[in-house]
């Protein structure tokens, strides 16, 4: 039983993966952050930045929350926005796509759009926070949230990590995140520094984006990677850094609805694909754990489009259907015995 519906944003399921890695000798599982009320991991970060602020006399009455998001963390935004009856601002741009823009206006925010990258990085993030500095000197009881910099953006994963920890009796020999304003790897990396455990963080980033020094390059999917060294990104924040491309993001979400029916965004599509790559490497009986980030119905139009695919990759449909196919083999002789 909860109180409100921002209460709700804890205790995601921890699901054991038996198909989508093919037989292996560790324990895979994934933490379901899609099972969050706004459907992605960011309502944590969204509501304790938002409800910690309030606490502390930082957001008045009537007050305006300013912030630049493209997605997920907007969305957090709106709906705690919604609850305590606060005004938001959402900075977007041209790549927002529209469902996005959609679920914020239904929870009553407003969405402002910059339409030109900046002119000195060539970088939409920069204009997005070029344009939050403009609109917090025009509001002058404003917010910023700034999930970049925001220790309460990584308090809220403490927690998350706190949860998993508890699942497994603190026996978690690799995490594997997804990374872009650092929060979840940071709460993740202090809770394991905090308790000397000897849980190997993986940080999983995006080709083309600057984190863990990345040369900046395009993207076609959101959610992970960043145009910006975030303030909570620290050096040691992981053991190690994979880098994976759209394509690979795409494969790893597909494998995933294939296999084990579980239909999630990019972020989680390239966690499975970081495993996949280090999945010999890793020790047997050891306890492995992704966090999948968010849901996959905001990815209908562009990783579950085949179209979209065929456009952007060219016919890799084999990529996964193999993976199908094999599977469908195993379970049909599982009932002929
Ligand atoms: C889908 C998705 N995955 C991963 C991340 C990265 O999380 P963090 O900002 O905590 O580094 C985000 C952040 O917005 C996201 O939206």
């Amino acid at each position: 039983m909860y109180d409100r519906i921002l209460a709700t944003a804890q205790k995601t399921p921890l699901l054991r993966l038996t198909r989508a890695g093919g037989k292996l000798e560790f324990n895979l599982y994934a933490k379901l952050e899609t099972f969050n009320p706004g459907g992605s991991i960011k309502d944590r970060a969204a509501f304790n930045i938002i409800e910690r602020a309030l606490d502390r006399g930082e957001i008045r009455a009537g007050a305006t929350i300013i912030e630049s998001s493209s997605g997920n963390m907007g969305i957090g935004l709106a709906q705690a926005c919604a609850y305590w009856g606060l005004r938001l601002i959402c900075v977007v741009d041209p790549k927002t796509n529209a469902q996005n823009i959609n679920i914020l206006k239904a929870y009553g925010s407003e969405v402002d759009i910059v339409t030109r990258p900046d002119p000195v990085t060539g970088e939409f993030l920069q204009a997005r926070l070029n344009r939050v500095r403009e609109l917090l000197n025009m509001h002058p009881n404003s917010f910023w949230p700034n999930q970049y910099s925001n220790l309460d953006n990584s308090a809220a994963h403490y927690i998350t990590m706190g949860e998993i920890a508890d699942e497994l009796e603190s026996k978690i020999d690799y995490l594997l995140c997804a990374t872009s304003t650092c929060g979840t790897a940071r709460g993740c990396a202090d809770y394991i520094r905090d308790r000397s455990m000897h849980t190997q963080l993986i940080a999983v980033d995006a080709e083309g984006s600057v984190l863990f020094n990345g040369q900046s390059g395009a993207r076609l999917i959101p959610g992970h990677g960043s145009g910006v060294v975030p303030r909570l990104y620290r050096s040691g924040i992981a053991e190690r850094c994979i880098k994976v491309s759209d394509l690979d993001c795409v494969v790893g979400c597909r494998r995933l609805v294939r296999k084990e029916a579980i239909l999630v965004g990019g972020s989680s599509g390239a966690v499975f694909s970081a495993l996949e790559r280090i999945k010999a490497e890793i020790t047997d009986g050891a306890n492995c754990v992704m966090i999948f980030a968010d849901r996959g119905e905001r990815y209908l139009d562009t990783i579950y489009s085949d179209e979209w695919v065929r456009t952007h990759f060219g016919d890799v449909s084999h990529l996964w259907e193999e993976a199908g196919a094999s599977l469908e083999v195993q379970y049909a002789c599982s009932w002929a015995f």
